[in-house]
């Protein structure tokens, strides 16, 4: 008999992962999964669930009672993070054994260099790395102050009580990686639109992991044609640089894992980053008129405390092993709670759900990850927020919350923490 219900329960989780394949997981809509595994993408306002700290003070790896035999351990201290973070012999982050077998959707429709091991991750990401080195972005410097500028100029515009979400956090890195990107204006009105599209039907809550996007199709088609007339940004660069040996579909992933990365984590530090400035006159005078080693320092702190990719890319056991003294089966999967790990006293020092600036340890946070995935983008990023976040506070002295922070519509259960709407007076 359990036998026959392992069995069941096998066969209903495979059908719930080729439906993920498929659409793509937005898991607002996953009824299935019950409450307590939702853990570690919860939040209570700005703040990881207060159940994260409980976690991380009992056990350094925590079982989420998941259906369907998928066996999830949930890792909360930094350490600990760091350890699976680093430790590329243990782990693949190959998503694609998941729906071997599973009929000819397969490795086509995911990949990206989150989802992607070495040789081919080694091979992939060192085709982008150029396009992320400081000589480069450099280059992108005063382009993103002119973004930041007309963002700032259409909020003004729009007069107080405006949308600081819709009218520049989002904008602001959608704009910036279209031109890292190299797609022209048309295609840029076009992506957003399939963007904005893809954004109702998920009622904003999926940085769907994997998701197989109408925006990953709009990009598959931007190679097809640059690959005649290349372009000015990375895809024409790659292009250019390595022709044939480069497939379209794997250029595509690429350009989407890029945009995917780049997009919602950038727009959501912006956004909760204003509100967490907006709560203290120093820190909002800090970023304001701080020197530029002042506003690194908010910056770097805004990182930790936001965490906003709340956990890693997911990390499979490539086979039975102990993990902290606990048996694991191979392909069973180990998530990171970087929100968890950057709030870990043990490293982060005292009173970690504090936000401070000046903190020491000066933070080394992992709100990048860590390891041959750490995020390829946190230049670009730092530089987007470097710039946004002074700007912003410069331009509108008088900037304040249109609504008490409870109303705000922040994001339920997703991979990117942020809110959808910010509604500012000035
Ligand atoms: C504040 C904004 C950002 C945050 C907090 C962030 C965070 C992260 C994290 C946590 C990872 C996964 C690390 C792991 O699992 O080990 C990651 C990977 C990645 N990020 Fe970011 N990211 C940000 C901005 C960006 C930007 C601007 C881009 C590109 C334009 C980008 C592109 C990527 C890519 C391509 C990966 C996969 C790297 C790999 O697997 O080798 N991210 N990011």
């Amino acid at each position: 008999m359990i036998q026959v219900k392992s069995r069941v329960a096998g066969w209903v989780g495979k059908l719930v992962v080729r439906r993920i394949q498929k659409k793509g997981i937005d898991l607002s809509r996953l009824s299935f999964i019950p409450e307590k595994t939702k853990v570690p993408l919860q939040r209570t306002g700005l703040d990881p669930v207060p159940r994260i700290a409980e976690i991380r003070k009992t056990t350094p790896m925590h079982r989420l009672d998941l259906p369907f035999n998928f066996n999830i351990y949930l890792v909360t201290g930094y350490e600990e993070s760091r350890r699976i973070l680093t430790d590329r012999d243990s782990y693949s982050n190959d998503i694609r054994h998941m729906f071997h077998g599973d009929g000819p959707a397969t490795s086509d429709d995911i990949g990206g260099l989150g989802f992607t091991d070495p040789p081919l991750h080694t091979r992939l990401r060192k085709i982008v790395t150029p396009e992320f080195t400081m000589r480069r972005l450099a280059r992108l410097e005063p382009m993103i102050s002119d973004i930041v500028d007309s963002r700032l100029d259409a909020l003004a515009a729009e007069g107080s009580g405006a949308d600081l979400a819709k009218h520049v956090a989002f904008p602001v890195p959608f704009q910036t990686i279209c031109a890292l990107l190299g797609l022209d204006y048309e295609d840029r009105d076009a992506f957003e639109k399939l963007g904005s599209a893809r954004f109702d039907a998920t009622n904003g809550g999926a940085a769907a992991f994997g998701a197989v996007s109408e925006q990953r199709e709009f990009l598959f088609a931007t190679v097809a044609k640059q690959r005649k007339e290349p372009g000015p940004g990375l895809i024409g660069q790659i292009l250019l640089d390595e022709g044939d040996l480069i497939s379209d579909v794997d250029l595509a992933g690429l350009a989407d894992g890029v945009f995917t990365g780049g997009f919602e984590t950038t727009a959501g530090m912006i956004a909760l980053g204003t509100i967490v400035l907006l709560r203290d006159p120093a820190y909002a005078d800090m970023i304001r008129n701080g020197s530029p080693e002042d506003v690194d320092r908010v910056v770097e702190e805004l990182l930790r405390y936001l965490s906003v990719v709340q956990v890693a890319f997911p990390r499979f056991a490539k086979q039975d092993m102990l993990l902290f003294g606990k048996k694991i089966k191979a392909g069973d999967v180990v998530l990171a709670s970087l929100s968890g790990a950057n709030r870990d006293p043990k490293v982060v020092g005292e009173r970690p759900e504090e936000f401070d600036p000046y903190r020491v340890p000066e933070s080394g946070h992992l709100a990048f990850g860590h390891g041959i995935h750490r995020c390829i983008g946190a230049e670009l990023a730092r530089m987007e927020l470097r710039i946004a976040l002074p700007r912003l506070f410069q331009r509108f002295p008088d900037l304040a919350l249109a609504k008490p922070q409870e109303e705000l519509s922040f994001r339920q259960l997703s991979f990117v923490y942020g809110v959808d709407e910010l509604p500012v007076t000035f």
